[in-house]
């Protein structure tokens, strides 16, 4: 069976996120940072819910309780249009 991918932007699996985990880190911001996991181009519309998912099944928590990692603003300035996505720039 291939890999299984949290993170496509990242290549991050399934067993990257466990591993870490495993090892006590159990805060998503250290994950985040570890694995950088929110950090690709869909800055983790994709990876972050499923990554919550995972921590919450792994620390017996459930995933409301687990707080979303913080947004970081863009390091240099972006046109209004750009983030609303009326510009392919
Ligand atoms: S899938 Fe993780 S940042 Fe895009």
């Amino acid at each position: 069976m291939g890999k299984k991918i949290v993170c496509r932007c990242n290549d991050v699996t399934v067993e990257d996120v466990e591993a870490l985990i495993d090892s006590g880190v159990t805060d998503i911001e250290e994950l985040k940072r570890l694995l950088r996991i929110g950090m690709g181009p869909c800055q983790g519309r994709t990876c972050v819910p499923i990554v919550l998912g995972i921590l919450a099944r792994k620390t017996g928590r459930r995933q409301e309780e687990i707080p979303l990692p913080k947004a970081r603003v863009p390091i240099r300035p972006v046109r209004v249009e750009v983030i609303v996505g009326g510009d392919d720039e």
